[in-house]
């Protein structure tokens, strides 16, 4: 399967930080960002890989990943995202092509994660499958309201509920077959009010076609996109990469 890394955006919830590079190439311990989705998909058997980008750093992406071998890539390519709030789903049709009428894997660029996803990917076949984390504060994500009479189909995802229906948020992690790119054509802009394409209507779609499916991630998850959350990142990947920083981190 192919894999599609979504980092665009301007990533306004980090400025000052994000005047001078894009979100995704910041660093989490000794990486930068966007190395951890790539990684991902790597260990899932995904070398083939487009990445989306957008606004003034677009440039700074082949700067540090090149053509993606010293990540054990087979292919890389990036397409560009002129309007770098046109949200998830604007991104995602961007891939289209490279798609190629096949099934894809895809991942936000500020999502990290240890799962392995490779099961998930080589068993899947169509329809639409996300991956659901229980986290304490919902109400930041997509959320999934589960069929009262059947509690292991999801009957809607809201995004950023102010009431969450559930305490799992859906992960910038899923596989699409090609009908993707016909929902994302049929989207709203203010499905959300925030006048982006959203990527929890899209799944909303898949939800009504009774063609979603869906798994918990297995493994440490967080979307690195506040000051607070990339903080914890970089704290859970250093423990994790370089186990002496925990005593490091103690005695700070
Ligand atoms: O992290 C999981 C959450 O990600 C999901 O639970 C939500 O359903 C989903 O909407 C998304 O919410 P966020 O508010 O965190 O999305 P954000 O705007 O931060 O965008 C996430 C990534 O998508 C970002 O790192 C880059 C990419 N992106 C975003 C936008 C708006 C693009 O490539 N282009 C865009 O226009």
């Amino acid at each position: 399967m192919k894999g599609v890394i979504l980092a665009g955006g301007l990533a306004t919830r980090l400025y000052p930080l994000t005047h001078a590079t894009n979100k995704h190439l910041l660093p989490i311990y000794s990486k930068p960002m966007i190395y951890y989705p790539i990684e991902t998909l790597v260990k899932a058997g995904i070398t083939e890989i487009m990445i989306i980008v957008s606004g003034p750093h677009s440039g700074q992406f082949i700067q540090i990943l090149k053509n993606g071998k010293e990540l054990g890539l087979k292919h890389l390519e990036y397409a560009y995202q002129e309007n770098p709030k046109g949200g998830i789903a604007d991104a995602l049709s961007l891939a289209e092509d490279f798609a190629d009428n096949k099934p894809i894997t895809v991942i936000l660029g500020d999502n990290t994660t240890d799962a392995d996803i490779s099961q998930a990917v080589n068993s899947f076949e169509s329809g639409a499958y996300v991956f659901l984390k229980k986290v304490s504060d919902p109400a930041r994500f997509g959320v999934p309201r589960f069929d009262a009479n059947d509690p292991s189909k999801i009957a809607e995802i809201i995004e950023k509920p102010k009431d969450p229906p559930s305490d799992y948020a859906v992960t910038g992690l899923y596989m699409y077959d090609k009908n993707v790119f016909d929902y994302i054509k049929q989207c709203d802009p203010n499905s959300a009010g925030r006048g982006e394409l959203e990527i929890t209507e899209v799944n909303n779609f898949y939800v009504k076609k009774g063609a979603l499916r869906w798994a918990e991630l297995n493994g440490y998850w967080l979307d690195a996109g506040t000051f607070d959350t990339l903080l914890m990142a970089n704290i859970y990947w250093a423990k994790k990469i370089s186990p002496q920083t925990d005593t490091l981190i103690k005695n700070t």
